[in-house]
């Protein structure tokens, strides 16, 4: 099982379209995949037609539980979604109150990854939705991964965030036994725009290593895709936004072996 996290310090910048696609991609090659949606907003959530203020189970179990995270415990989590192999750990609004908990509650930084450890013969991948704010969620999904995914909105102020969250991950290794690796990905790119294509250019400048070749343009068939709760490749396989996934895709399984 290998577990990706999608994480930005930066709201909007596409967090939640790279997991339900990616998610989809891999799903139609005969993975199985789980979502887990970090973010108390709960759009992956809601995308998928749950309501994050209904819930009679979330994540948010997995940081209030006096005992030991279960099997049975983090079945009760798992919900289906419009594709057979992909299934969804939903996020409630009560998330929002964990950072303030946090606190008062040491050592809360490894629940998700406990909870994966009793899926871990079921999925071959999970991938994780984080929120755009550096707190126990973002912690707790950083340390669950393997590899990090940081989409970043190819225009100047998003570079700004970006700095941020590098900040953020040197941070986070200082902590790990083993070095995070991240992938970074351009997403809504307009080559017609000058603030596009600079903008692209200052990510190879700044981040050789560490940038995708594969870049995200902008595409409006995800927000069709939103709309009706389907994954993108589903809905329209041959738009351009699908195939720069599906390239993503290919370069971080190549990276992976
Ligand atoms: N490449 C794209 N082209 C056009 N629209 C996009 C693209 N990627 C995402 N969107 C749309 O932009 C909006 C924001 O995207 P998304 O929700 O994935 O960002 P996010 O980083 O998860 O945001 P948040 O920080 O609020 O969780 C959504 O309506 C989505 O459908
Ligand atoms: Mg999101």
């Amino acid at each position: 099982m290998q577990v990706w996290a999608i994480a930005n310090q930066k709201g909007g910048v596409g967090k939640t379209t790279t997991v339900v696609t990616l998610a989809g991609l891999l799903a139609e090659v005969g993975y199985n995949v789980l979502m887990i949606d970090l973010d108390p907003h709960g759009s992956l959530t809601s995308y998928f037609h749950y309501d994050p203020d209904e819930l009679d189970h979330s994540v948010y179990d997995l940081f209030v539980t006096q005992n030991e995270i279960t099997q049975n415990q983090v079945n009760s989590l798992l919900c289906s979604t419009s594709v057979d192999r992909i299934q969804l750990m939903p996020a409630s609004t009560a998330m929002a109150t964990l950072e303030r908990r946090a606190i008062d509650h040491q050592g809360m930084g490894l629940q998700v990854a406990k909870a994966l450890r009793h899926v871990k013969d079921r999925y071959d991948f999970v991938l994780i939705d984080s929120p755009p704010v550096l707190g126990v969620l973002m912690v707790n999904a950083l340390a669950a991964c393997h590899h990090l995914i940081v989409p970043a909105q190819t225009e100047f102020l998003a570079l700004k965030g970006l700095e941020r969250m590098v900040r953020t991950i040197s941070m986070i290794n200082r902590a790990r036994k083993k070095k995070l690796n991240y992938t970074i990905i351009p997403t809504f790119y307009d080559r017609r725009t000058q603030a596009s294509v600079s903008c692209l250019r200052e990510l190879h400048k700044c981040y050789p290593d560490e940038l995708s070749s594969a870049v995200i343009p902008v595409d409006t068939k995800f927000r069709n895709a939103s709309m009706k709760g389907v994954v993108p490749s589903s809905l329209d396989a041959g738009s351009r936004g699908v195939h720069a996934y599906a390239r993503l895709l290919r370069s971080l399984i190549e990276q992976r072996r």
